[in-house]
């Protein structure tokens, strides 16, 4: 009933915005949406929409497009809308160095937190262990992002790296999946990874470890521009020429070891700069590093196997940092890598 004058309602908006001549983007998006909100049951009837002239379509085109790419961050949401056209968390966890039973827990104690973007890769040897935390958290699978690589040694067969890890992961699709580093053969696996794109298998594809002059060689060879890079990025390797670079091309920036990697993070949590500006905020250095992160626009997805870590990474959205905090930070850059790609 309810849904019957919603749909009366409806279409004698429509005719009063047609008669009226409207061609605001925003009006009109809003019906479209308004209109897939009253979709009828399987089997009723309704009037079709009449087609939208040249004009109201480009519009629409376009706002679409520019919705695309804008890949700025909306805090509200926690997510970023991707030029493929699926939105992405803006915090997640990473995976690496975590295998079988503590892989489950951390990922399982994760999405139990809130977190829904998970990172995980063929070279971490847990993609079946992300895939039974993700199926067994009950949690509808539309609702959470995974991310998965294919490694340079698998480029020579790509069709089938992907099949493995849509087996692995067993869990019906792929949101976003990346080449690791590049390599031989990285061009024909990203085409692979295209077709996988258009074959259903995997919503989005992107890159790591993929620098300035790598994506100027790249992206004129391929058909579907990344909507990801994922590069190392902590406060002591900021690659402040990069991430704008990156950006620039409507590609969704994410950073490895945002917290220096295991074996560097005590350094980077006892900066005495870090460890001042949290003392302001109350928070602790490693949410202050996610922070900055956040407010320059790129992803985090720190790693953790503690789930009061797991938690505190998750408490990003109550504070913010001042222009003077972030330049702080800014100045700590020393371009020193902590791994070596
Ligand atoms: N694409 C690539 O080439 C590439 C390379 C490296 C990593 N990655 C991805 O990036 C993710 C992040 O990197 P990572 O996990 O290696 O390093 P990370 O996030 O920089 O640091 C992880 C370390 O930080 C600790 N930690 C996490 N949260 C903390 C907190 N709130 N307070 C104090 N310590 C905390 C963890 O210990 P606890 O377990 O005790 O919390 C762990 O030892 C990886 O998991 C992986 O998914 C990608």
């Amino acid at each position: 009933m309810n849904r019957l004058f919603h749909l009366m309602l409806a279409g004698l908006l429509i005719t009063a915005l047609s008669a009226c001549g409207t061609r605001i983007g925003t009006e009109q998006s809003d019906q479209s949406e308004n209109a897939e909100a009253i979709e009828p049951a399987a089997g009723s009837q309704r009037e079709e929409p009449a087609e939208p002239d040249g004009e109201t379509k480009r519009a629409k085109e376009q706002e679409e497009q520019a919705m695309k790419e804008d890949s700025s961050f909306n805090f509200e949401t926690k997510t970023v809308m991707l030029n493929s056209g699926y939105e992405m968390p803006i915090y997640g966890i990473g995976t690496y160095s975590l295998t079988g039973e503590v892989c489950v827990d951390s990922v399982t104690a994760a999405l139990e937190r809130g977190v829904r973007l998970i990172d995980t890769a063929y070279m971490y040897h847990n993609e079946e262990s992300v895939g039974q935390a993700v199926r067994n958290s009950g949690i509808p699978r539309e609702e959470i992002f995974v991310i998965t690589k294919l490694y340079p040694n698998q480029f020579s067969q790509p069709e089938a790296a992907i099949e493995e890890a849509l087996q692995k992961l067993d869990i019906a699709y792929i949101d976003m999946m990346l080449l690791h580093h590049p390599g031989t053969g990285d061009v024909e696996a990203y085409l692979a990874m295209e077709q996988a794109v258009a074959d259903g298998k995997v919503r989005s594809i992107g890159l790591s470890n993929w620098y300035v002059e790598e994506l100027e060689e790249f992206l004129p060879q391929v058909n579907i521009k990344p909507a990801l890079v994922q590069n190392e990025i902590h406060p002591y390797y900021q690659e402040n020429d990069v991430i704008p670079y990156i950006q620039s091309h409507g590609i969704v920036v994410q950073g490895w070891y945002p917290l220096g990697g295991r074996g560097y993070t005590a350094e980077l949590l006892n900066d005495e700069v870090i460890s001042e500006i949290a003392a302001v905020h109350g928070k602790s250095s490693a949410q202050v590093i996610l922070r900055w992160n956040l407010q320059k626009g790129v992803v985090v997805i720190p790693g953790s196997s503690n789930p009061d870590h797991i938690q505190e990474n998750t408490e990003l959205f109550d504070f913010v940092l001042t222009e003077e905090e972030m330049g702080r930070i800014n100045a700590l850059d020393r371009g020193e890598k902590h791994d070596w790609y």
